[in-house]
Order: structure tokens, then sequence, then C-alpha cells
């Protein structure tokens, strides 16, 4: 449930701060500063008072009249699994999000990093195959590559999108290259329409990472149903929280079924039972999602087209609220998308323009005053010791030449000084849940960034 509960003490104190959080908001200097009282203008990370002290709406969201009920249908109905069920719940989630997105076919799974790995298996793609993909992204983005068996390469970003660059593609592609694994990192698309020239011209499969991208939309099309396989994430912080669970979708008939047969034991399509006799089709394992899960899903779906509309409402005026303050740099969308869906707000930090405050002291600071922020993606995944453990495996010994599978030589290869860059001095991000609140609150970040902006130099001094 939102925590909207504040005092009277509270509310005053926020709307008159607000007022001057919308000056801020319409571009006016930080003279404007002068006016406040003594303590409101010290930084509260000094024993100021902070712009805002209220909650945030929290995540995830829920009531009684849908998921409660959902759920408790499923739990009196006692059939939990969907095995054996001619129209399970997990069906009907599955058909909905495949109509939500315009794909033919949906398939739910137990998570997103599953719903990858399942994709990478049955489009073929495996030992002695090259995946090209991007540094800036969930851990698991890699390890489904890695479980499949086969190598990542890493291709730099573009700073000013945070997305993978699509210029930078072609250079990396090499015989090995099977597959260009993009990442709609932060819920902002990739260009995705340049990826699949690309992949086409290079007669490349495209398995889309999705997770973090529900109804963000390329030339009106859902992003998810541009590649071979769209990949979904419903994991708690995602804006269709399942607590656990993901999809995959795609129009392509066989390769679903493929999907299906594998995440259920490898059991035909359309067999959800034991057949007399056995006949398993294929070398699988069990990833099928729960009946509460889908009624779960089914609940939040009808939430979800109305929250993604205050999300991208509240991003646009954010952004334009923030953008002249000096040292805010924030995320660009390509001229192409025609809808994001914001999983995170995120924003580059200069600290040049902060009196060369580092960003730690920054998010102390921006924090301090109210408003939750993180650096996000903390260390540069083609850097790390995961990879080399894969590389130390017995099977990828076998399968790739060892100088291949040298991990310093790999690194050197790998290089993304972009993403270096983000991760470890610039980016910013802001929580999904703080785009559902009001223009008021949007008003609050900006007046909180402007205010540690102007006492940037004694923040920086002082801690
Ligand atoms: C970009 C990205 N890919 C993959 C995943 C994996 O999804 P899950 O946590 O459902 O396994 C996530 C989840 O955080 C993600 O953000």
């Amino acid at each position: 449930m939102w925590k909207k509960n504040y005092s009277r003490r509270e509310f005053v104190k926020k709307n008159s701060l607000t007022g001057l959080g919308a000056l801020v908001a319409m571009g006016v200097t930080p003279s404007v500063f002068a006016g406040f009282t003594k303590n409101a203008d010290v930084p509260a990370i000094l024993g100021g008072q902070p712009v805002r002290t209220m909650d945030w709406p929290g995540w995830p969201v829920w009531d009684s009249a849908t998921d409660e009920k959902q759920v408790l249908e499923v739990l009196r109905k006692g059939v939990w699994c969907r095995v054996g069920v001619e129209q399970s719940v997990v069906a009907d989630f599955e058909k909905k999000w495949a109509e939500t997105l315009g794909a033919r076919r949906c398939l739910a799974v137990v998570n997103g990093t599953n719903a990858l790995i399942i994709s990478l298996r049955m489009l073929d793609i495996g030992g002695g195959d090259e995946v090209i993909v991007t540094p800036y992204t969930f851990v698991a983005t890699i390890s489904a590559i890695l479980e499949v068996g086969a190598m990542p390469i890493f291709v730099d970003i573009d700073p000013e999108t945070f997305q993978i660059d699509p210029e930078k593609i072609e250079k990396r592609i090499t015989p090995r290259t099977r597959a260009i694994l993009p990442v709609h990192i932060l819920g902002l698309p990739v260009n995705i329409i340049r990826i699949m020239e690309i992949a086409g011209k290079h007669n490349l499969i495209v398995v889309e990472d999705a997770c973090q991208a529900w109804l963000a939309e390329v030339n009106h099309q859902k992003v998810g149903t541009f590649g071979n396989a769209g990949c979904f994430s419903f994991q708690n912080s995602k804006h269709l929280a399942i607590g656990e669970g993901g999809a995959i979708v795609s129009d392509d008939d066989e390769f679903m079924d493929m999907c299906h047969s594998y995440h259920n034991c490898g059991r035909a399509y359309g067999k959800m039972v034991d057949p007399v006799g056995g006949n398993y089709l294929i070398r699988a394992n069990n990833l099928r999602m729960t009946e509460y899960q889908a009624a779960i899903g089914l609940a939040q779906l009808k939430r979800l087209e109305g929250h993604t509309a205050i999300r991208n409402e509240n991003a646009a005026y954010l952004k334009s609220q923030i953008k002249d303050i000096p040292g805010i740099i924030p995320y660009k969308l390509y001229d192409n998308v025609t809808r994001a869906s914001f999983h995170l707000f995120p924003f580059r930090y200069k600290k040049e323009l902060f009196e060369g405050l580092p960003r730690e002291g920054f998010l102390k600071a921006l924090s301090a005053e109210g408003v939750p922020c993180f650096g996000g993606y903390g260390g540069t995944l083609n850097t790390m010791p995961y990879l080399d453990d894969a590389f130390r495996s017995k099977n990828y010994r076998k399968m790739y030449p060892a100088e291949m599978l040298d991990f310093q030589k790999f690194v050197e290869q790998n290089k993304c000084p972009e993403n270096d860059r983000v991760c470890n001095e610039e980016a910013v991000w802001l929580f999904q849940s703080m785009l559902l609140g009001s223009k008021s609150d949007m008003n609050d970040i900006a007046m909180a960034i402007a205010k540690v902006q102007k006492n940037a130099g004694m923040i920086k001094a002082k801690i």
C-alpha cells in the first residue's frame, strides 16, 4: 500500500517548500534560496532542515478487491500448479500478457533469468558461440549467456541513453558471433530498429532482455516483440510485480512450442501430464510458474497501463525541471521511442560542476534532503571474477581455445570506458515508485538537487 500519511506539521512544511520547489523547477536561479529560513538553507547532511520528510510511494502496490481475491480463489480451489489443468490461471496470464504486448505467444516461467536461458538454449545458442551484449545491465543477462556455454562479447554504451551503442556493434562481430542480446536497461528502449538492421545484415539472432521494460515502445511497437524472443521479469521490484516470475514472448510457434516443452520437463507442447509410456522429447527442466504467481500477475496487470502513463508524465516533467541545473544531465531517449517504462529515473552527475563533490557525497547529500537515490550498477560486469570462474570451468576449457579463456586478455579486449565512467562516477538513479507521486513530489526532487548544487562546496569541505 502507498504510505501517504503525514502529520499536519509535515503537511505545512511540504506545501511551503513545494512553492520554492516550483520556483527552482521554473528555472529560477539558486539565489532564491537567500529567502530560506536559516535552517532550511543549510544542507540537511550538515544539520539543516531536509527539503522533504514525507514518505514516497511504496512498492509493490496491491488491494483486496483484485490481488487478495484472485490469490484466495486459487488457494481455495486447491489447484496450485498448472500441470494437468485444462485452462490454468497461468495460461490466462500468458494469453493476457501476449495480447498486451501484441505478441502471438507467451510462456510464463519462474523468473527473467530463466526466460533468457530458455530462449538462448531453444535458439540453439551454446558452446563456441559469441553473444554481443552491454555491460550496463543486471548480472542475470550475462549469467544467461554463460549458462548456455556461450561467450559474452561486451559493447560499450552510449552514455546519453545508458543503452548499448549500436554503432559500436559491428566492430565486435566475428565469424563466431551468433546473437545480439540488447537490454532495454532502466526501462528505456535501446535503438532496436538499428540493432535489427545490423542483425539482419549479419544473419544474427536477437533475444531482447526486456526484463525492465514492460509496455515500453519503439515506433508504437512494444519492446520485446522485435527480436526472435523477448524476455521479461516480474520480480518484486518490477512494475508487474509477482515476487518472482518471468515470461518469453514470440510470434514463432515452433520456437514457443520448444520453450514450452523445455520448461515442462521435455513433454511435448500441450501435454501438461506424463504421456502413457513416457515420451519426453528433449532434455529439459522444470521452470513452471505456479497458479498463485499467475493470479498476482493478472491482478497487477490491471494497474500497469495507468502506472506507466503516470511514470511517463512525471519523468518528462522532472526531466524538464532538472535539465538546467549545472552538472545534471538527464537520460535521453532515442527519437524512435514512443514510450518508456522508467524502471528507474537516471541522470548523469558531473562533479566538476558541483565544486568537485564526488558522486558518493552528492548521493548522501541528496538522500539527506529526503530524496532516496543511488549510483546504480556499482561494478563493471565486463571485468568481474564470475567470468573467470566460467572460463576456468571444465566445459569452457573443452569448448574454447585457451587464448579465448585468458581472463586478462578478455578484459583488455572487452574494455568499455563509457560504461566504466557511468558506473563508477556519473550515474544517479531514482526509484521507479517515486515517479508514481504527484507533480509537487517531482518539484521536491528538483528543489533538493538544486539545494545540493548550491551548497556543493560547503558539503565537500565538511563531509
Ligand atoms: C536487465 C535484467 N535482466 C534480467 C533480470 C533477471 O530477472 P529475474 O530477477 O526475474 O531472474 C533482471 C532482474 O533484475 C534484470 O533487471
